[in-house]
């Protein structure tokens, strides 16, 4: 790392602060041009697809990089798979490995580990706030699932086949402070899934989190009986054995916007419709799980464009209202979609709040640190103020409209719990648009560093998580 480098980044960063003290005058055009540009240049490359490289770094080695990744005798392997959660999924290996040894009960044990009821698992108090908490290392019970065993993921979060060198980012639990997570039991929550529809509904984030919900629960199926097909702005993982389909439907503002392509969607001047929402809706109607997002989409300009007329019309006029204003009109649009289209005795609906990004390491008291790209450990002094630039007036419109709501909405209130994790990104170890990172790509994180998407297995499990325990707290 050159020291231009780091002035390029500091000088983004006074620059960041000086356009966010200066938002108030509507006298914002030069900074507004170039913050915009900088941004889209962030979210050009956030885009799908593959290949590999090696990361140039030398990044720690973890104990974990260090164990024996093939390990010999039975009980080696036996021990490897039980510790991994492994050995139901019945894998050659794993089955002779266990006759040989003689020790059949530890894989009878393992099956009632996953078996589907309730029995060992401690449903949290209806009352108990799950978001106030804090991270915990816990390499016995996280990851939830492996990465290589996980052939659903893309390239865009797959960060260890990418070139990541330390893996604890995978380790971390998150503890509620007054009562736990229940433990994740991917055939419970199946069961609770058994003939229904789940859907995520929103921009990549919300897909980062469908593709981590595939993976908790895939697992435990065979091959051949799960499926993955996309079909326009709608990907449906589809469990044969259970009738069940895990759902992403891609609209990064819930309304209708000229960003709705779900691949050619990279546009820099993004414009919406914020009253129509019937078009998308259709496409949620008859849904059992619900869970919307919308949020990354909004941060690229101080003022949002608001189409006069329609697409179909072929309008291409706009008026620039401010962001927060905005923001509020389009939830009002969607809360009433829902209030007339949600039946709450079939359908439960969860709204996540807002992603972080972590784009200066000035934020978390790191002068050293380059964007996200040099973090290998959550932030975990809570008294330590934190501000990594998250616009919280859309975090509290996003509150307030869900509470205020007829047909009740879970609130996923995701964001102070991911500020914490800046070491969770999946920074230089992903795509860009399509493209693996080139190594010398991979050298420049300042320029190429991805903070604002998340690597799996990681973080968005634990948003997950908040979604498995409302499930299966309701029969
Ligand atoms: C969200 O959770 C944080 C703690 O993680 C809490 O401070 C905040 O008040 C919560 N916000 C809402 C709207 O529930
Ligand atoms: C978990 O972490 C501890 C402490 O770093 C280490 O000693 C242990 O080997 C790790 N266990 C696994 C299963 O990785
Ligand atoms: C399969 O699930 C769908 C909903 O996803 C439901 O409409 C249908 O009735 C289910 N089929 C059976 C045989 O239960
Ligand atoms: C894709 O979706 C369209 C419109 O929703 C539908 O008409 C078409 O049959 C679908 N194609 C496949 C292959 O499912
Ligand atoms: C939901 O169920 C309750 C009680 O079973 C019933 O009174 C109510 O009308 C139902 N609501 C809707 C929207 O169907
Ligand atoms: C946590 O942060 C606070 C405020 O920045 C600081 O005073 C304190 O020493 C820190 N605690 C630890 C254990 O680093
Ligand atoms: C939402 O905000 C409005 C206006 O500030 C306020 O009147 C209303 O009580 C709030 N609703 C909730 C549920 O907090």
């Amino acid at each position: 790392m050159q020291p231009s480098i780091r002035r390029k980044s500091h000088h983004f960063s006074s620059f960041t602060a000086a356009a966010m003290k200066q938002r108030k005058n509507n006298n914002l055009s030069v900074f507004v041009v170039v913050f915009s540009v900088f941004l889209f240049g962030i979210f050009m490359y956030n885009e799908d697809v593959q290949s590999m490289a090696e990361f140039p770094f030398s990044w720690p080695t973890s104990p974990e990089a260090a164990q024996d990744p093939n390990p010999t005798t039975a009980t080696a392997i036996l021990a490897a798979a039980a510790e991994q959660g492994k050995i139901k999924q019945g894998s050659d290996e794993i089955e002779t490995a266990a006759q040989e040894a003689e020790v059949v009960e530890v894989v009878v044990e393992e099956e009632e580990g996953d078996d589907d009821d309730l029995d060992d698992v401690e449903l949290p108090p209806e009352d108990c706030d799950l978001y106030s908490g804090q991270w915990v290392f816990d390499n016995e019970t996280h990851p939830l699932y492996e990465e290589e065993k996980c052939e659903f993921l893309t390239a865009q979060v797959t960060c260890m086949r990418n070139g990541r060198k330390d893996s604890m980012y995978q380790n971390w639990r998150w503890q509620p402070r007054d009562c736990s997570l229940p433990k994740f039991k991917a055939r419970l929550l199946l069961k609770k899934l058994r003939n229904k529809r789940l859907m995520f509904v929103g921009d990549s984030l919300n897909r980062n989190q469908w593709e981590s919900m595939i993976c908790l629960v895939q697992s435990v199926i065979p091959p051949g009986r799960k499926s993955l097909n996309k079909n326009g702005s709608l990907a449906v993982f589809r469990i044969e054995d259970y009738n069940a389909t895990v759902e992403f439907y891609w609209a990064p503002f819930l309304v209708e916007s000229n960003s709705d392509d779900p691949t050619m969607h990279s546009i820099l001047n993004r414009i919406i419709m914020p009253e129509s929402i019937d078009k998308h809706g259709a496409n949620w109607k008859n849904v059992d799980y619900l869970i919307f997002n919308t949020y990354i989409w909004w941060m690229n300009t101080f003022a949002m464009k608001v189409l006069r007329g329609s697409f179909d019309e072929g309008s291409t006029e706009y008026d620039e209202i401010p962001r927060p204003v905005a923001y509020q009109r389009v939830l009002n649009t969607w809360s009433n979609w829902v209030e007339g289209n949600v039946d709450p005795n079939r359908t439960t609906v969860f709204f996540s709040s807002m992603s972080p990004l972590h784009i200066k390491s000035e934020d978390w008291e790191n002068p050293n640190g380059i964007k996200c790209a040099l973090e290998t450990a959550p932030v975990l002094n809570q008294t330590m103020p934190l501000e990594v630039g998250t616009d919280r007036r859309l975090l509290a419109i996003a509150a307030n409209v869900t509470a205020g709501m007829k047909v009740p909405v879970h609130f996923n209130n995701i964001t102070r719990l991911s500020e914490y994790r800046k070491d969770a990104h999946t920074s230089v170890h992903t795509i860009r648009q399509g493209k693996m990172l080139s190594p010398e790509q991979q050298a420049d994180p300042a320029t190429y560093a991805d903070c604002i998407h998340w690597c799996l297995p990681g973080l968005p499990d634990t948003w997950n998580e908040f979604i498995y325990t409302r499930i299966i707290s309701r029969s």
